[in-house]
């Protein structure tokens, strides 16, 4: 009851009574013989003895509430239709407005951000319509390759091809041909596919990419930088591993997997009994993504990365269905604070 209690008391206080009628509706609605607080009164009884104390406590809080806003707001109205002017009351009391707070995975994005900007890193932004040539052929998918199958994709147009962006490595890209290296930066950016929705999958969903490119960077540096930061996301104890794996535009190419935050490794539904968790895809830029940027492969290499802000944001709060990041549930949203 007492989740329900709470969402009247919301309603009581977000109620708009601005005429007559809003005030009659205010008072059938909650405070009336068949009103919703008289009705609580009735529930009240089949309780145990225990909880009627407690509820019956915020029960009487709720309809002095109610009565109160009643009050004042038939107050305000006969005042107002009192005086022959039309003039503004200023000392009405205002409904008070509640604070609201950052959406879970805004907040995880920050902290990423965050840690990547102390090792040096930098943020860069790019489009969500993409063309063909900047999501998938620069980043050497070859045209026809079952390899564009990985990323099930929105078009928008066909011929030439305007798409929903299926991943943030098209930032990549436009950064390479914008920017000589040294570059070290960031992309975080939200990305579709064109997936059935359900508590693992959604058709848009959110990403950070990284990428860095300079002289003598090689694949200890990629190492490095994301155990330190994975040790900064989730605690110092944290193990990481790589798998080997396929990217187009990468050469070699890692997945990354982490040691499974909820079971600390014994194996959960989580981490599929393994132990891990993937975070991360990962690799070394491949020559062919240099060139296709006009940075000479020979003189520069790089590592790039990109990881799912959803499963990250997963393993730090435990939400286990990815549908409840888009629903806007009030009740969700509220319970995130920021992690330290
Ligand atoms: N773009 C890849 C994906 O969306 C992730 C990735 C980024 C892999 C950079 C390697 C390097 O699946």
């Amino acid at each position: 009851m007492e989740q329900q209690i709470k969402t009247i008391e919301q309603e009581v206080n977000t109620f708009s009574i601005l005429s007559k009628d809003d005030l009659e509706n205010f008072r059938l609605k909650f405070i009336s013989k068949k009103g919703i607080i008289p009705s609580l009164f009735e529930d009240l009884k089949k309780a145990s003895s225990d909880e009627k104390k407690k509820i019956g406590k915020w029960l009487n809080e709720l309809k002095q509430l109610a009565e109160g806003k009643f009050k004042s707001a038939q107050e305000a109205l006969e005042n107002s239709m009192d005086e022959s002017t039309d003039a503004i009351d200023l000392s009405l009391p205002v409904v008070p407005n509640k604070l609201g707070n950052q959406h879970p995975l805004s907040l995880t994005r920050y902290r990423i951000i965050e840690i990547f900007e102390r090792l040096g890193f930098n943020l860069a932004d790019g489009p969500e319509i993409e063309d063909d040539w900047h999501n998938f052929t620069a980043l050497n998918f070859p045209p026809n390759h079952p390899a564009r199958e990985m990323q099930d994709t929105f078009f928008i147009e066909k011929n030439p091809d305007v798409l929903l962006r299926t991943h943030t490595s098209n930032v990549q890209i436009r950064l390479m041909k914008k920017q000589k290296p040294p570059i070290r930066s960031i992309m975080p950016g939200r990305v579709y596919r064109n997936e059935a929705i359900s508590a693992r999958a959604h058709c848009f969903f959110h990403q950070v990419e990284g990428l860095y490119v300079d002289k003598n960077v090689g694949f200890a540096d990629l190492k490095q930088t994301l155990y330190s930061f994975a040790q900064q996301m989730y605690g110092k104890d944290i193990k990481i591993r790589y798998r080997p794996s396929f990217f187009p535009f990468t050469e070699p190419s890692a997945e990354i997997d982490i040691s499974c935050l909820i079971c600390k490794g014994k194996g959960c539904n989580i981490c599929k009994h393994s132990g891990w968790v993937e975070i991360a895809g990962s690799g070394m830029v491949h020559p062919n993504v240099l060139r296709n940027c006009n940075i000479d492969p020979e003189e520069y290499t790089g590592f790039a990365f990109g990881m799912g802000i959803e499963r990250v944001t997963q393993l730090l709060f435990q939400v286990n269905d990815l549908r409840l990041y888009s629903e806007n549930d009030i009740r969700f949203l509220r319970q995130f604070k920021p992690v330290m």
